[in-house]
């Protein structure tokens, strides 16, 4: 089964062709992704308008190559995926309209993936991993413990209730005037930095559900360098080391609680599995494997071109959905929010491509 993934939900512009082999193992026939960092860079953030133009720009060029890579005309594709949502409307348009185009013209099932399960699936691809697991999703946008269960079958452990984890550390880069994005920055600093030096709060550590809080960090940040201001390059350091420590305390404590609940509600999970672009760094990394390690059960990471967003996850999860007679029909609406507990096992009957 070969699918072709559309991914247009944030600042990547991307396409891939997946493969699933007889024994069910995924190979990835091309994966291209194109980043609008430079274009988002001047203000700091990602700006909708100017994204959604560079996905009407770039699209068409990006699938090309895909396929090109691919080496395989349209025809020979099983479906068309595309992330149909959570994301930046405007984007999410732009890619949702052109798999709908593609599946028109060549007669193939349309799949509209939720982004969200395709960060949560995309361990399948990569490593195999069995369900049930446990994934710790952090990015830019999101910040969620979830329990895996099956494809359509999600269950929220945990998540944040106000800012993601990405999100706070490129908010702390911006304070300290660092540039974007800031997680990165902010680890590179770290590593020069004091951790101790300045005393951080652990925002809802020890709480027995599994949510996080992230805003009031940023603000106990923002008064302690307000407090030494003008700031010195050691003080900068500090401020990051410290940060960066606080936020690693808080998803450890996090992640317990989560895995406490999972083992509560389900049982034992086959493994850990991270995603987003979060799990890039190391000090954050470590935790996972610590938690992982506490709980006698692996930590899955995929290689971070597939944990950061793209096109092969959305393939994969299209692949997935198709096996099991999971598709949609082309007027399926592109959804800016979609939590993942709405994604249903719901078939939508193949009615337009009944015939064949
Ligand atoms: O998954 P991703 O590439 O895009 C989405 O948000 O969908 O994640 C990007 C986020 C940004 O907020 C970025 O600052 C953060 O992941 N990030 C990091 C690191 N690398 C990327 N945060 C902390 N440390 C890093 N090394
Ligand atoms: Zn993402």
């Amino acid at each position: 089964m070969i699918v072709l993934g559309i991914e247009t939900t944030c600042d990547e512009t991307a396409a891939a062709v997946v493969e699933r082999r007889e024994d069910s193992g995924g190979r990835i026939l091309s994966n291209i992704v194109l980043s609008q960092i430079s274009e988002h860079a001047a203000f700091g953030g990602v700006v909708p308008e100017i994204a959604a133009r560079a996905h009407v720009e770039a699209l068409d060029s990006i699938v090309g190559k895909a396929m090109h890579e691919a080496n395989m005309p349209f025809g020979a594709l099983d479906g068309i995926a595309a992330a149909a949502g959570p994301g930046l409307i405007g984007g999410v348009i732009v890619g949702l309209t052109t798999a709908k185009a593609i599946a028109l013209v060549e007669n193939k099932p349309l799949i509209a993936v939720n982004h969200l399960e395709a960060h949560a699936l995309t361990a399948r691809l990569t490593d195999g991993t069995p369900f049930p697991y446990c994934l710790f999703l952090a990015s830019g946008g999101h910040t969620q413990i979830l329990a895996v269960r099956g494809v359509g079958d999600y269950e929220r452990l945990g998540g944040t209730v106000d800012d993601a984890v990405g999100e706070a550390f490129d908010k702390t880069a911006k304070l300290l005037g660092l540039g974007y994005p800031g997680g990165p920055l902010v680890e590179k600093e770290a590593s020069q930095g004091d951790p101790k030096r300045f005393a951080l709060p652990r925002p809802m550590a020890g709480r027995r559900d599994a949510d996080f809080s992230l805003s009031g960090l940023k603000t106990a940040l923002r008064l302690e360098a307000q407090k030494i201001a003008p700031l010195s390059d050691q003080d900068v350091a500090d401020l990051c080391a410290s940060f960066q420590q606080a936020v690693s305390d808080v998803v450890m404590d996090r992640l317990r609680t989560g895995l406490r609940i999972f083992r509560a509600r389900i049982g034992t999970p086959t493994a850990l599995v991270c995603a987003g672009g979060v799990a890039a760094n190391q000090a954050i990394r470590k935790v996972l494997h610590r938690v992982a390690f506490e709980n006698g059960i692996d930590l899955v990471a995929p290689p971070p071109a597939l944990c950061t967003d793209n096109g092969a996850m959305i393939a994969w999860a299209g692949i997935e959905r198709l096996a099991l007679g999971l598709i949609d029909p082309l007027d399926v609406a592109p959804r800016a929010r979609w939590p993942l507990e709405e994604v249903t096992k719901a078939a939508h009957k193949p009615s337009s491509f009944a015939a064949g």
